[in-house]
């Protein structure tokens, strides 16, 4: 058995005294306020027992991280219909890229990528009120984190809508091929409000529970969703979770995980543990840069990969 706490505290230590911490995302100007200096780790076991280093109660922006979460919801109201309004394949592209889109016939690569998620987010609305959708959501996540404190960040949100023409255009572009079933405005509003939940590593690592025991949150005995169900997310974390750096972060680190520009990663070791892992600055592609090289080196230590054991 490892000592997880030391082995937290010691990639806490290291890791930030890196000197290259990445950057702040800025395009949401919100997210342009985060103090850079912070990292938290959290590593929650089946049983629920949380081991966390750093800030890891701090909140934060789980921004791309809460397309896991609309993914298995829109899942669960649609089942494989899913799968005729968005795809399955990595994109090697950046998350906002609108070039695949044209070509495929408005029809996203994957449910992780902005466009993908926006047409996730049209998929379980099913006409319902953008208020109705976004309380359901939260309500989701609530129940998976077994946490009714969380919340959803207005400022973010709606800093987000103040900027979001190419969030804006992605839609539009699709509802141009009459792939929607929803007024766009109602839509992007959802999506940007799904993405302003605030959450801690604590939180967010307890949230990841269910993917790590197919599908069966054992800490608390709820079933989220079958085995298939949590094995297929899982893969669909691994090919595709970190947009045009997820060969790299399949290479590095070996788990499925998804990443969001507010600088958090979650991951999943099956059967093992889940991690959330937050520090705001990103690398050249939008991914956590120390949070990627906390995830290498909690990997190496544990030897947990889905790769080998
Ligand atoms: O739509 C956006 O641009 C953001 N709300 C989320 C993007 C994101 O987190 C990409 N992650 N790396």
């Amino acid at each position: 058995m490892h000592d997880m706490q030391a082995i937290l505290d010691d990639i806490a230590t290291k890791v930030t005294a890196l000197p290259d911490r990445g950057k702040v995302a800025t395009y949401i100007p919100q997210l342009a306020c985060v103090d850079p200096d912070q990292f938290g780790m959290t590593v929650a076991l089946p049983d629920g027992t949380v081991y966390s280093s750093g800030d890891a109660q701090t909140l934060f922006s789980i921004q791309s991280i809460s397309k896991v979460f609309t993914l298995t919801i829109a899942l669960g109201k649609l089942g494989d219909a899913l799968w005729r309004r968005v795809g399955r394949e990595p994109s090697g592209d950046p998350f906002n890229s609108i070039v695949q889109l044209e070509m495929e016939h408005g029809k996203p690569r994957n449910p992780f990528i902005n466009a993908g998620a926006i047409a996730v987010v049209d998929a379980i609305m099913m006409g319902h009120q953008p208020k109705e959708t976004i309380a359901e959501i939260l309500q989701f996540v609530r129940f998976i984190a077994d946490d009714n404190s969380i919340c959803m960040d207005d400022r973010v949100a709606k800093s987000e809508l103040l900027t979001g023409d190419r969030n804006a255009s992605l839609a539009h572009f699709m509802a141009s091929f009459g792939h929607f079933k929803n007024p766009v405005d109602f839509v992007l509003g959802t999506y940007f409000h799904q993405c302003s939940i605030a959450m801690s590593c604590e939180q967010l690592a307890r949230a990841a529970l269910f993917l790590v025991s197919d599908g069966l949150n054992t800490s608390n005995g709820t079933r989220v969703v079958s085995a298939q169900r949590a094995r297929r997310i899982n893969s669909l974390m691994m090919m595709c979770g970190h947009y045009d750096g997820s060969g790299e972060f399949a290479f590095r680190v070996g788990l499925p995980g998804k990443s969001g520009v507010g600088g958090g990663i979650m991951a999943v070791a099956p059967g093992k543990a889940s991690i959330a892992v937050w520090s705001p600055g990103l690398d050249h592609v939008g991914n956590s840069k120390l949070g990627t090289i906390a995830l290498e080196m909690l990997a190496e230590r544990t030897g947990w990969s889905v790769f080998g054991h």
